[in-house]
């Protein structure tokens, strides 16, 4: 079986969440189990320079916009998947992030960005591409690659697509004066089609088009069927039923393992736990908290989003430092959010330590030296550091949502509050501090989540079956 998976980040080569983790470890995993899984990403900076060699290997002409792209051919760094980059200097070497300015505004030709990469990933999977190599499905994510799907189907191809949501919350809104840039058919402007509220949807034309949706965990995949959190696409995904699945993403356990994680001081396991303390010592030391082996740490990684609920976490702080917990928060994102967190490090010195900024050694390190990881999302479609965190024997509290609620087990692996609010919280963290205290319960948690198999191959299996059955029955 042959897929085309595109992408707009993949680690090792270019993140800024979840979605970089996934197309970094899906694809090998596919062809682990026989797949011939190819990705396809954008030439960023960091892309060209990551890969090292890349080879053209053809010419796209006639993308929006009269836009040219070269097509190169290169390998995933890490573990050898095969990757085609869509080179188009004017579009993609530029500074700042993926998606921002140096400044943190989106690119304002973003639309014509991602307009270009979808088109360039439709012709890829159609019948006019310029390959030997032909996919027989095109696997989208997120609305950076939405309108492949529209593309495919208006221009009459067969061959099938999936649509991979990772989050409903990111859209590609763009006014309706876009459809021209994006050189769509002005009929594709309509309920049923790529319109959005009186504006263009990436995603939307995505959802609407695509052969199968999936997204990251099977809660996620019914709650966005419904108001609450359909975010304005619940009618159509309601409307699609069995197309829809939900699909929890695993984790890369060659990057994410204790007994020899490049990036700890110490290496520990489940039958020898022993490392885990001398890795909380030390990142108390480098974080400058006070050193105690035996203070509850409470660990933080996330984007500071409104998503990630961590006003709750603001809310509850001063109780933790109360009962003589500490906090150790790596991220970065909205600005009020990182004064907030950077002002609470400063009013409590080798209490709490904020650190604002993107840290893939530090995460690694707060993972394995916090003794509990807070997790109180508003949403959650899948997650991937509560997972870590059972990984790393430090017991997640998480709020009952999305994949949070599919992959952490209420007081066996972890603590779970129904209600997205500072007092439920605070009843998970007071349970958990009494666990904590309990130091034989304790350790049985730890190794109960530490046990569980959370890697990528079930997952895979997954998507060949849905795979397998979109060819039989398209
Ligand atoms: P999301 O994709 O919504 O941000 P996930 O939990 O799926 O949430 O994935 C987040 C990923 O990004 C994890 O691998 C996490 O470790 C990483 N991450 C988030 N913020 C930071 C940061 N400030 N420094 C390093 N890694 C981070
Ligand atoms: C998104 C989601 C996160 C998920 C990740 C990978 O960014 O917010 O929950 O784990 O994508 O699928």
């Amino acid at each position: 079986m042959r897929i085309l998976f595109a992408t707009s980040e993949a680690r090792p080569l270019i993140k800024t969440g979840g979605l970089a983790d996934v197309s970094g470890a899906l694809p090998a995993a596919l062809r682990e189990i026989g797949i011939d899984c190819r990705l396809l990403l954008p030439g960023y900076p960091a892309v060209l320079a990551g890969v090292g060699e890349a080879k053209a290997v053809a010419t796209l002409a006639g993308l929006p916009g009269g836009t040219v792209a070269t097509l190169l051919e290169a390998a995933m760094p890490d573990n050898g998947v095969p990757l085609y980059i869509l080179d188009v200097p004017e579009l993609f070497q530029r500074e700042g992030g993926p998606y921002q300015d140096v400044a943190g505004h989106d690119h304002a030709d973003n639309a014509l960005r991602f307009a270009v990469f979808s088109k360039a990933a439709a012709r890829l999977a159609g019948a006019d591409s310029p390959l030997d190599w032909h996919p027989e499905i095109l696997h989208c994510n997120d609305w950076q690659t939405g309108l492949a799907p529209a593309y495919l189907r208006l221009a009459g191809h067969g061959t099938p697509s999936v649509m991979t949501v990772h989050n409903l919350a990111y859209q590609g809104i763009f006014p309706p004066s876009d459809l021209g840039t994006v050189e769509l058919p002005p009929e594709s402007f309509a309920v049923d089609g790529v319109e959005y509220y009186g504006n263009l949807s990436f995603l939307k034309a995505g959802l609407y088009y695509a052969h199968r949706l999936t997204t990251v965990s099977p809660t996620y995949a019914e709650e966005i069927r419904h108001p609450a959190l359909g975010m304005g696409m619940q009618g159509l995904l309601g409307s699609r039923g069995d197309d829809l699945v939900g699909i929890l993403n695993g984790i890369d356990t060659g990057e994410w393992n204790p007994s020899s994680d490049l990036y700890l001081p110490y290496e520990y396991s489940s039958r020898a736990p022993s490392g885990k303390k001398r890795c909380k010592l030390k990142l108390q030391q480098d974080l400058n908290l006070e050193p105690g082996k035996d203070t509850p740490l409470f660990g933080v990684i996330a984007r500071l989003a409104n998503q990630k609920g961590l006003d709750l976490i603001l809310a509850v702080a001063e109780g933790i430092l109360h009962r003589g917990g500490q906090i150790a928060l790596l991220g970065t994102g909205e600005k009020a959010l990182e004064a907030a967190f950077r002002d609470l490090g400063a009013q409590h010195p080798g209490r709490v330590a904020a650190v604002i900024g993107y840290d893939e050694g530090l995460s690694h390190r707060i993972e394995a030296g916090a003794d509990i990881f807070l997790m109180p999302s508003r949403f959650e479609p899948c997650g991937l550091n509560q997972l870590y965190s059972l990984r790393y024997g430090t017991v997640p509290i998480v709020h009952a949502t999305g994949g949070l609620k599919d992959t952490v087990e209420d007081g066996v692996t972890g603590f779970v509050f129904h209600e997205p609010t500072a007092h439920a919280l605070w009843l998970a963290v007071d349970r958990a501090l009494h666990a904590y205290a309990d130091g034989k319960a304790w350790q049985r948690m730890m190794r109960a989540g530490m046990t569980r198999d959370f890697s990528w191959e079930k997952s895979a299996r997954a998507y060949a079956a849905l795979y397998r059955r979109l060819l039989e029955k398209p």
